[in-house]
């Protein structure tokens, strides 16, 4: 589509709106992390809003800025990445559970000029003072010598202070005396002050279709986060179709995915893809288990849900409280269930078919990656015949192939790397501001193909089963981590020498943290000491990444060239003896150390 201008944020409101008559329908049902708070917005009052902050942000930028956002799962939230659309700005969403030191570290790999934040919000009882983070960020950038001018924050939580106070100001709905909201006049603004007197109309910026639509952050083996490109037609065209097919879109549809939009889940599946389609979806901010664990089907009974999108993780969770809290509710309005994030093991995918969809409703088992932009294996519902932890086969355009470690291209029943052999609409365009990391680690290894550093079965029917990761990355609860950025934070510590995590199977994460760290000469691993490197860890990355198990390492397996063995790490996180070869180990009296201290207990 070189050459073409467009404008995605007008294809998904005004195209809705004044084209297809949609203006009356409904958007998304906001359910709040309390039961109760709800909100509504129609198509025609979320295009106003959207025009309105536009113009809030052409007045503080323009054009091929960046913009970091960091907000809870709130409307504005929604409102704030489609405005910066409109204006052609390229957004950078960073997820709110992320630390305010991983904030920081985005804000100036993408170079933002204006932050987009919240007061706080709750998740379950749990109070996030979001701003304060938010200010602690913009301090660590200051320090770094790269001053943000601008912050704005949405008052989600508090209620407004005499200076910004405007008739627009919702009053505060949610008592929270413990929240902090720090105020800098000479960088913070108030959304509702500036919205007060904006214009709801703004025309679209027409932009040319390889333009940059906006970054997010995904981990890298290296331990830098990678700030994924997406340009703005491929990705529109790609998230429409693959909505539209993959879950069967219909108009009188109710669609619910329950990621946080700080995800590409999110990106593509509650805000993109629906959009386009003039879907209905509901906006959840809280948690499947607050205020108990019957929360989802409720959710799903009040607004008659009929496409449910989730992850294993979830699923796993909830089957721990058995089927009674799901029959609660009568669920009778599902007609399709999705996974996303991680192989579903067959257990949670039986589950979630028997007991959450009564064995009425297809799964689909999205395969896909930040860096696809949508999804790559998946059933199609109904049509495709299913089998459990399966993410059966290519949607339309996807050409996989499975690779030997020569690169050699296998053919029927395999097992080996997973590649794309031909790209697809919705591909990742670049490593914002980093071409050649987007090259070497996506394209070097196997010229000429795409690869996912997934390893990949291909069975006797042609259906592909993931088997996991093949680099240093660990998938805790569908999130992807990268070892290389944890053990960095771990040895960060006065403390710690040297650090490699590896990860231990979870029944509900999928994965655990096992971290070994070596310690200097005197220090040893009490609770205290745990306690303030998981808090480091936490401090560094975000609260996803916090270790489960710490074990005391006086020594590391290595080779005689010095590289750490992590096959045999992994080995002596999960007891297992049988070390297969390890003739290359330079001192084996470690290993027989690290067995006799494992950390036996669960977390
Ligand atoms: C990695 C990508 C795509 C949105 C969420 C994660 C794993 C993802 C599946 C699935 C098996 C899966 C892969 C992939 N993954 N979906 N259905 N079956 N594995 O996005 O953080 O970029 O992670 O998640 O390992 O490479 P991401």
């Amino acid at each position: 589509m070189e050459g073409a201008t467009t404008n995605i944020c007008y294809n998904l409101l005004d195209r809705n709106v004044h084209d297809r008559k949609l203006g009356d329908k409904v958007a998304f049902f906001w359910e709040g992390n309390d039961p109760g708070d709800e909100l509504t917005v129609t198509y025609r009052e979320l295009l106003q809003r959207v025009c309105q902050f536009s113009n809030v942000l052409k007045s503080q930028g323009q054009k091929g800025d960046r913009v970091s956002i960091y907000m809870p799962m709130v409307v504005e939230l929604v409102v704030a990445m489609l405005a910066c659309v409109r204006i052609g700005a390229v957004h950078s969403i960073v997820f709110a559970g992320f630390s305010a030191e991983s904030l920081c570290e985005r804000i100036m790999d993408s170079q933002c000029s204006l932050v987009i934040t919240a007061d706080g919000f709750y998740r379950g009882d749990k109070l996030i003072n979001l701003k304060l983070l938010a200010d602690e960020a913009l301090q660590k950038c200051r320090e770094k010598g790269f001053p943000v001018e601008k912050c704005i924050m949405l008052r989600h939580l508090s209620k407004a202070a005499e200076d910004d106070l405007s008739s627009q100001c919702p009053p505060a709905k949610r008592s929270c005396p413990d929240l902090q909201v720090p105020w800098n006049p000479d960088v913070d603004l108030c959304w509702h002050a500036l919205l007060r007197g904006a214009s709801d109309v703004c025309e679209p910026e027409w932009v040319e279709s390889e333009d940059p639509l906006f970054i997010l952050y995904t981990s890298g083996s290296t331990g830098k986060p990678k700030g994924v490109l997406h340009s703005v037609s491929g990705y529109m065209l790609y998230t429409a179709t693959t909505f539209k097919l993959v879950f069967d879109h219909q108009p009188d549809d109710v669609y619910w995915c329950t990621a946080d939009i700080g995800w590409i889940t999110g990106h593509s599946y509650i805000t993109y893809g629906p959009l386009a389609n003039g879907a209905t979806s509901v906006l959840f901010e809280g948690l499947p288990t607050f205020p108990d664990v019957s929360r989802m089907w409720q959710i799903v009974d009040k607004y008659r849900v009929s496409k449910f999108y989730t992850a294993p993780t979830a699923i796993r969770l909830l089957m721990k409280y058995g089927s009674e809290p799901v029959q609660r509710y009568k669920r009778n309005s599902l007609k399709v269930l999705g996974t996303v994030g991680e192989p579903i093991n067959p257990e949670a995918w039986q589950w979630y078919y028997t007991v959450v969809g009564e064995k009425r409703c297809p799964i689909v088992d999205t395969f896909w990656q930040t860096e696809t932009g949508g999804h790559m294996l998946t059933p199609l519902p109904a049509a495709t015949p299913m089998k459990p932890g399966s993410a059966t086969f290519p949607f339309f355009g996807v050409v996989p192939a499975i690779l030997n470690e020569s690169g050699e291209e296998l053919e029927g029943p395999s097992e080996g790397y997973l590649v794309f052999k031909q790209p697809w609409p919705g591909v990742m365009r670049s490593v914002y501001g980093n071409h050649s990391r987007f090259e070497s680690t996506y394209f070097k290894k196997f010229p000429g193909y795409y690869v996912t550093a997934d390893g990949c079965r291909r069975d006797k029917d042609g259906y592909y089963w993931i088997t996991g990761r093949i680099d240093d990355m660990l998938n805790v609860s569908g999130h992807l981590l990268s070892t290389a950025e944890i053990e960095s934070a771990l040895v960060e510590h006065a403390a710690v020498v040297e650090a490699a995590v590896v990860g231990r199977p979870h029944p509900v994460k999928g994965e655990s943290l096992y971290c070994f760290v070596t310690l200097t000469e005197g220090a040893t691993l009490s609770g205290p000491l745990e306690a303030e490197l998981r808090k480091q860890v936490r401090e560094k990355i975000g609260a996803i990444a916090t270790p489960d198990y710490i074990q005391n390492a006086p020594g590391l397996p290595k080779t005689r060239s010095g590289k750490i063995m992590r096959r045999v790490l992994r080995k002596i996180a999960c007891d297992e003896r049988d070390l297969g070869d390890i003739s290359t180990l330079a001192d084996s009296s470690v290993v027989e150390q690290l067995f006799r201290d494992r950390c036996l207990t669960t977390p």
